[in-house]
């Protein structure tokens, strides 16, 4: 499988983050050379290390903020790289409604800088991290990638700037028709890699669902607080959600990569949403994280949080389709690994 990428050499910006460095993982053992860039600011190099331990490939990690487009430049030249994943940003939302400006600065600087770097060193290839948030709130799920996403819809600075970024690749894919550029739409994801050895670790105190999950099965925290059990659209009125396993997301980025590697030429600009094509709802997703690890997550009803959506979940066909990629993992997968990273790493990278 993905035989094309053997020898590829893959910068990942933001490669020892979450989503990075799972797609690290999966890239290493198909062969593929990574080279890591990343800040460090909410991430850990540790991560890097254990992807190196995992695959038994080296990979290349060097500490850097995006914006620096020279520093970008030199490395993508030193190291030959051929492909771009940039998964680079911030991406908390509430922070993004108070500081604004930081994500436009940080989140569009660093493609902009990584856009100038690709066209001084020749690189075409890019895949971005976006997000299902591009959607806003006047789509009517499944959500699929023929829907309209104007500027309008976005729910927060974080949610506009990966709006934002999915614009400016369109126009810049214009401009340079012999690349190839590929936004993915990522749903909910959630999950660690079986061996408990890599994982979700978010600075300070998490707010999405997955790890608030996992801290009050420990202990961590007193309770999980359920956001609403009155939402008309689900059965049991706790809003649903389109839970992807972070594994079946990095096999994505690989066969995205893939897809890219195989056509002859460019294939310009194009968007794929990774989810599952179902919903979860929270009070399910309690069921199935005790099903998978037989612990009780203790929790209490609170009011709906402000600006959640009722229900959001992928129609993932185009991908299913072009990218021959579809997810493997459950929802009691999910939990089983989330729970065993937790576990293992009660403080995440942090010895
Ligand atoms: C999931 C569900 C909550 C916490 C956000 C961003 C999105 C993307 C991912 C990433 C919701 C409920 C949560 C809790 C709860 N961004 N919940 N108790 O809101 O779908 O998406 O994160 O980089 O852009 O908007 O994810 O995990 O916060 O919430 O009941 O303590 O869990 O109401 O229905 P969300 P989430």
């Amino acid at each position: 499988m993905h035989d094309q990428l053997k020898g590829e050499k893959v910068l990942l910006t933001g490669g020892a983050g979450f989503i990075g460095s799972h797609t690290a993982l999966v890239l290493s053992n198909l062969g593929a050379r990574v080279v890591v860039v990343d800040d460090f600011s909410n991430s850990s190099a540790e991560a890097v290390k254990r992807v190196e331990e995992l695959s038994g490939q080296a990979i290349v990690c060097e500490e850097l903020d995006c914006r620096n487009q020279e520093a970008l430049e030199s490395i993508m030249g030193s190291e030959k790289v051929t492909s771009v994943i940039h998964f680079a940003g911030f991406k908390a939302v509430g922070e993004s409604v108070q500081k604004p400006q930081l994500y436009f600065d940080v989140n569009l600087g660093a493609t902009n800088a990584l856009l100038g770097a690709m066209e001084s060193t020749g690189v075409k290839r890019l895949i971005f991290s976006s997000s299902a948030t591009v959607y806003g709130d006047q789509n009517t799920p499944p959500l699929d990638e023929s829907m309209p996403t104007p500027i309008e819809g976005a729910q927060n600075p974080y949610g506009l700037t990966k709006l934002m970024i999915e614009y400016i690749l369109k126009w810049q894919s214009r401009a340079q028709p012999d690349w190839s550029i590929t936004s993915l739409r990522y749903f909910n994801p959630v999950g660690a890699h079986p061996s408990g050895r890599i994982g979700e670790d978010p600075t300070g105190e998490p707010n999405n669902l997955m790890p608030r999950v996992t801290r009050a099965a420990q202990g961590q925290i007193d309770k999980l607080h359920v956001f609403g059990n009155d939402y008309e659209e689900t059965e049991d009125g706790s809003p649903s959600r389109d839970y992807i396993h972070v594994m079946d997301l990095a096999e994505g980025h690989a066969a995205a990569l893939a897809a890219m590697l195989t056509t002859k030429g460019s294939d310009g600009y194009t968007v794929y949403n990774l989810g599952s094509g179902r919903g979860t709802t929270v009070l399910e997703l309690l069921k199935a994280f005790e099903e998978a690890t037989g612990v009780h997550v203790p929790r209490e009803i609170h009011a709906r949080r402000e600006g959640d959506l009722p229900v959001s979940y992928a129609d993932p066909s185009r991908a299913n389709k072009e990218l021959n990629w579809k997810t493997s993992r459950t929802v009691v997968d999910i939990c089983r690994d989330a729970w065993n990273w937790q576990q293992q790493n009660p403080r995440g990278y942090q010895k």
